[in-house]
């Protein structure tokens, strides 16, 4: 199916406020099944941790796995609210590794840490407890177990799946000859964005990660995880990560079935598809071969082919830049073997706007919903805590998220309150690491 003009288009992607409320009024529903036990496209998953105090200290190494790169950092603790700035070094995540064998995703990992202590003169052999955050879904049985339910964000390694993460991972330092570095906890990368979030602002409500990929996780009343009352933490609360990305109860149209069917993973992560960096350049490149499809640009236009397909970082800075010939798009088209008039570049900032706006309403949408879950009537001020390259980067992303959550919530600017919360997944597990054993 093709678009005929522009006003399709933008019927297509435009998300009226009914359904914004829809949508919350599903999400409650799902979150609910979810802690439940029932089916439902939200996992819901205890994290065998509950929110930090700020007082908790020490120096803690983290190692943070699921993005594009795999970060190792050195972390220092100074409780009344205080962490000193980490210190960190990236690798980046090969697509060999992000696709091969258990055993190489093993190696990497332990190699990079390795080079991690030579860098920062930090001896091998002394007895470590690593916090691993671990940005997929795992269900887990206590803080030193993850078992991987599935992959996601085009990440594939072999032979993981249904294994315990942190297995993998001590296995991988011990058969290295390394039996002394140990895994101390292991957590989701919202996980550790709502205990950064919380450490440092003790009103937070909220971990979200709109980066690579989206999700989010929360603190929820031990009584309301139905489907575990054994569970029991120092406090009468645990945090749950939703994996929000799984969420199916929102309007898609074509475009979104058809980036899912190039996807990895079909049939799977709507909510992510939908609203993530991975998927926007491909959807704002769908669209724009169905407009080159039915002539609505110069001759000279082209469909782009898959390896041309825009990036969301490339996209980004489609939308930052804002001369009147567009003279930065003209030349990432060159650089893609296309000439463009001015018109078409006019066009295509306009479909990406289009696809960025929709995606900055859906997060703000399932913000709100969460948030609302346990304080419906707002009855409190929250602040949420946000990483992700996404949110941090896109222009003008932060804002319109904003904007979409003052709106949703008819309440004065700052009810809702978001902040970026740099290095979160990261630096959240050397906090996770000193709450579970404090
Ligand atoms: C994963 C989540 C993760 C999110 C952000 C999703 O694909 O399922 O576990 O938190 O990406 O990294």
């Amino acid at each position: 199916m093709t678009v005929q003009n522009y006003l399709e288009l933008e019927s297509l992607f435009n998300i009226s406020l009914r359904t914004q409320l829809e949508m919350i009024a599903n999400f409650h529903e799902e979150m609910k099944r979810g802690l439940a036990g029932k089916k439902s496209s939200l996992k819901m998953l205890p994290a065998f941790i509950w929110p930090p105090s700020g007082e908790e200290q020490g120096e803690y190494l983290a190692i943070d796995f699921g993005g594009t790169n795999f970060r190792v950092m050195s972390v220092k603790l100074l409780g009344q609210g205080k962490i000193s700035k980490p210190i960190a070094h990236n690798y980046k995540i090969s697509t060999s590794v992000m696709r091969g064998a258990r055993e190489d995703l093993g190696n990497f990992i332990v190699d990079s840490v390795l080079d991690f202590m030579q860098k920062e003169k930090i001896d091998p052999q002394f007895r470590v407890k690593i916090g691993l955050t671990f940005s997929f879904p795992m269900k887990q049985l206590d803080i030193r177990s993850g078992i991987l339910i599935n992959w996601t964000k085009d990440f594939a390694v072999a032979d993981v799946v249904g294994t315990d993460v942190v297995d993998l991972v001590e296995s991988a330092f011990f058969d290295n000859g390394f039996h002394q570095i140990k895994v101390g906890a292991i957590l989701n990368d919202t996980v550790g964005t709502f205990c950064k979030g919380r450490y440092t602002h003790p009103n937070c409500s909220l971990g979200v990660i709109a980066g690579t990929g989206t999700n989010a996780s929360y603190s929820e009343k031990i009584s309301n995880i139905k489907k575990s009352p054994q569970l029991s933490t120092k406090t009468d609360e645990m945090l749950i990560n939703i994996e929000w990305c799984g969420f199916n109860l929102f309007p898609r149209n074509h475009y979104d079935r058809a980036v899912d069917k190039l996807s990895q993973n079909k049939g799977e992560q709507f909510f992510e598809k939908a609203v993530s960096a991975l998927y926007l350049g491909t959807l704002t490149s769908l669209v724009v071969n169905s407009f080159v499809a039915t002539n609505k640009f110069s001759h000279h236009m082209k469909i782009l082919e898959k390896d041309k397909f825009f990036t969301a970082e490339e996209l980004s800075l489609v939308l930052a830049y804002s001369d009147k010939n567009l003279h930065w798009l003209r030349m990432t088209l060159v650089d893609k073997g296309i000439q463009t008039t001015q018109a078409d570049r006019i066009l295509i900032k306009k479909i990406a706007e289009l696809v960025f706006s929709r995606s900055a309403k859906f997060l703000a949408t399932l913000i709100v919903a969460t948030v609302t879950k346990n304080d419906p009537e707002l009855k409190r001020r929250h602040t949420v805590a946000i990483d992700g390259s996404l949110y941090e980067k896109a222009h003008g992303y932060k804002g319109m998220v904003q904007m979409e959550i003052d709106l949703l919530t008819l309440r004065k600017e700052g009810e809702i309150n978001l902040f970026v919360c740099k290095d979160g997944s990261g630096v959240g597990a050397a906090i996770v690491n000193a709450v579970a054993f404090s």
